[in-house]
């Protein structure tokens, strides 16, 4: 046998063995391969001279080198699944999902507070046999004043200061306003419905005034009518009574005192007792321990003959609420501003 021959084959594979111990990543592996087992090996390079060997020394040889190239081949096998399955571990550590990890909040829209208090009260006067509609934010003149049994020097159109709005053309030179109250709903109502009509008519307002805790100069209304033959006054109390139990609860007190609006006689302010000092007195009711909600009263014959009504054959009564007042009362808010700040820390806990 050839000696420097195996020898150079034995050695190839010693060096082989070796560097593959210190082989760690598949780059490496690939390089050691081609080093060890490519065409241009120690490995290949021993067996240049194989061709001028005797038949017999070259099946020597060569069962020499199959026998460390099936070595290298396994080792290789070995490596290359090993450092596979520890590839395989790290990229698995690095890209999972640690499902201990709090997420991250949705952020869940609702409804206005406002708007919830609305519909609230809305349900309430449906299922007395109310019916919900709604009515135009500019109005004339004629529907917000006038009609109402407020002409144009009447003291009472002091009681709202009004925001005038820049629109010619409207019929009979009328003005037109951001309506103060959802009043002008009444007359506009009764021109194309014949009693027995009971509505309520949800929607905004405005005042030119000053805002404080109870005053903003823009809110809601919930205006209430109802005409019928042999509506009295005791009607219009048990109604808003059976609401305000319905809203606050049993044990609210509620309480009538006589008030003045044109377009009602008798007419009469409601108020519910404070939410936030239980009648003693604080700076949300101005110390009285009440806070007013409502205006109502009987429909003045004025204003039902306007509507087409006779008063002498039918009547009515009729109340505008104050919506934010009803929130205000139910969950101690002691500032109406509040509602508008769009703070989304406020609004957020109703
Ligand atoms: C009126 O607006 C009448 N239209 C109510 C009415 C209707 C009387 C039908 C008779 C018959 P008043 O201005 O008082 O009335 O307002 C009614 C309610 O709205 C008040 O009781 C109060 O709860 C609320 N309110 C009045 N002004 C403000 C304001 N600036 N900010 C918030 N709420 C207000």
């Amino acid at each position: 046998m050839d000696k420097p021959m195996v020898d150079n084959i034995v050695e190839a594979g010693a060096r082989g063995e070796a560097e593959l111990t210190s082989v760690r990543s598949l780059k490496q592996l690939e390089a050691w391969r081609i080093a060890h087992l490519g065409k241009k090996s120690m490995l290949m390079e021993s067996l240049r001279g194989l061709a001028r060997l005797s038949l017999e020394e070259r099946k020597q040889v060569g069962a020499r080198a199959n026998e460390v190239k099936g070595l290298l081949e396994a080792g290789y096998k070995e490596k290359l699944d090993r450092l596979k399955e520890t590839e395989f571990a790290a990229a698995v550590a690095s890209q999972s999902l640690d499902v201990t990890l709090p997420g991250h909040p949705v952020a869940l829209g609702r409804l206005h507070p406002t708007t919830q208090a609305v519909n609230e009260v809305c349900q309430v006067f449906v299922t007395m046999g109310f019916e919900v509609i709604e009515g135009p934010e500019v109005e004339s003149e004629y529907y917000n004043f006038e009609a109402l049994n407020i002409p144009r020097d009447h003291p009472a159109r002091d009681m709202w200061a009004t925001l005038w709005v820049d629109q010619p053309g409207l019929e009979g030179g009328q003005r037109a306003l951001l309506r103060t109250h959802t009043s002008p709903m009444q007359i506009r109502t009764m021109e194309t419905r014949r009693p027995p009509v009971r509505v309520v008519v949800p929607g905004k307002v405005y005042r030119y005034e000053a805002t404080d805790a109870t005053h903003e100069w823009m809110f809601h209304q919930v205006e209430g009518l109802a005409i019928d033959t042999n509506i009295t006054f005791a009607d219009l109390k048990g109604t808003l009574y059976e609401f305000a139990r319905r809203l606050f609860g049993a044990d609210r007190k509620a309480r009538f005192r006589c008030d003045y609006f044109p377009f009602v006689e008798p007419g009469v302010e409601m108020a519910v007792d404070c939410f936030v000092c239980k009648g003693a007195g604080c700076r949300l009711c101005k110390d009285t321990g009440w806070i007013e909600i409502l205006g109502a009263g009987m429909v003045h014959p004025e204003v039902l003959r306007r509507m087409g009504c006779d008063p002498d054959v039918y009547s009515g009564f009729a109340f505008g609420m104050g919506v934010e007042r009803i929130p205000m009362l139910r969950y101690g808010i002691e500032d109406i501003r509040l509602f508008y700040g769009n703070d989304l820390r406020f609004l957020g806990r109703f």
